[in-house]
């Protein structure tokens, strides 16, 4: 890890470095990032970035394989429905992902709080 991509710990707040901005697609597909032990799914739609768990808590499948479309991921493998700002299951089912604060940094990197 560069020294540019050390969390930023000045606020009090650990941000984590996870994916440079310009990797992620703006079409609603997400990208997977593992990282100190997490595995996220992560999405940049409509000038927002979003991070979830990536593991869909129906039976396991990448929710960054997902599709993204007005603020819900599809899940790939059976069609679950998770809102990324909460992390609720729309489907209404009482299953749902963790949902982790997110930003870009001032040098285009998604970060976000882990843990
Ligand atoms: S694994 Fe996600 S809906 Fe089944």
């Amino acid at each position: 890890m560069s020294s540019e991509l050390q969390p930023d710990t000045e606020s009090g707040t650990r941000w984590t470095p996870l994916v440079p901005l310009a990797d992620l697609p703006t079409d609603g597909e997400g990208r997977t990032v593992e990282l100190n032990g997490f595995r996220l799914a992560v999405f940049h739609l409509d000038g927002e970035v979003r991070v979830v768990d990536d593991e869909c808590p129906h039976a396991g499948a990448s929710l960054g394989a997902g599709i993204c479309v007005s603020g819900e991921v599809t899940c790939p493998w059976h069609g679950w429905h998770f809102r990324l700002s909460d992390g609720e299951n729309t489907d209404g089912l009482p299953e749902r992902v963790a949902v982790y604060a997110a930003r870009v940094s001032a040098e285009g990197i998604v970060e976000a709080v882990l843990g």
